[in-house]
């Protein structure tokens, strides 16, 4: 009797526990499920990753003495906030790292005039193209007569940002130059300042941005291969619907004519 007493229990335990692990593994599977939008909605915000170095897109600025980040792709990232009804967290940090805080979850999509390039694209999903630029190279002003060529740039020292298309760019165009990879863009103009290399290639309005704060730097007029990139907003794979809901803000700002003047005025205001 005592024997049947204590099986029945011990079944009835391991019916429980098996109960109740079935029902944390549907869980597990239905958290899978739930769409990145509820979930975000759920936290109240959604976090950018950037890399504010990169004026006019995304930069510092000194606010009533407050170290802020400002730009036109911040304030496209305000709007698809705003238009998810969340608050907005601003993660800053080195171009080469967002994929992969992407990939983990630390931030919830890249908007830091990122090229949504073929090799990208393996990786994340990007949204439509928001806006476009071409490439150029700045130099020192007291160079401008010696480099106005491709070829004026062999065998001098070329900074690009680690991880962004200008590095592949200047690996492929300028072969006999040396490359040398930084991860901000503000570190690159430095070295450029301080003759540790002797040219920069970044994106037309990023050049200008940069020339204007700098008297001893100037626009070059070496002409790189390249067409128009256009930067897109970049999100984990699988997140679908939140690709769908930037888009839509995207669509509106761009038809509004939204993004022409927010690029404008961070033009304005662009300093590093
Ligand atoms: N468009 C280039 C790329 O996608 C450079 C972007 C750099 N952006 C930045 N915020 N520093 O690789």
């Amino acid at each position: 009797m005592k024997n049947i007493n204590s099986k029945k229990i011990i079944s009835m335990i391991v019916t429980i526990l098996i109960a109740f692990s079935l029902s944390a593994c549907s869980q597990g599977k239905q958290s899978v499920a739930v769409s990145k939008i509820d979930s975000i909605k759920e936290k109240g915000k959604i976090v950018i990753g950037t890399s504010a170095d990169y004026p006019p897109y995304e930069f510092h600025k000194s606010i009533q003495g407050k170290d802020t980040i400002v730009g036109f792709d911040i304030e496209i990232a305000k709007e698809v906030a705003k238009d998810l009804g969340v608050k907005l967290e601003i993660k800053d940090m080195k171009f080469d790292g967002l994929l992969a805080a992407l990939e983990t979850g630390n931030i919830d999509f890249v908007a830091a005039g990122m090229t949504p390039t073929e090799d990208r694209k393996k990786n994340v999903n990007f949204s439509k193209i928001y806006y476009t630029a071409i490439q150029c190279v700045v130099i020192r002003t007291e160079d401008e007569g010696r480099i106005k060529s491709l070829e004026d740039l062999k065998n001098k020292k070329i900074g690009v940002q680690k991880g962004a298309v200008q590095e592949q760019l200047a690996k492929e165009q300028l072969s006999t130059s040396e490359i040398k990879p930084l991860g901000k863009v503000s570190d690159l103009i430095l070295s450029l300042n301080t003759k540790k290399v002797d040219a920069v290639i970044v994106e037309l309005p990023v050049a200008k941005a940069y020339v204007n704060q700098n008297s001893s730097l100037t626009l070059s007029k070496v002409q790189l291969k390249t067409k128009e990139e256009g930067s897109a907003v970049a999100v984990k794979k699988g997140n679908e619907d939140l690709v769908g809901s930037i888009n839509t803000t995207i669509t509106k700002l761009i038809k509004d004519k939204t993004i022409d003047k927010l690029v404008e005025d961070a033009n304005k205001g662009a300093e590093y």
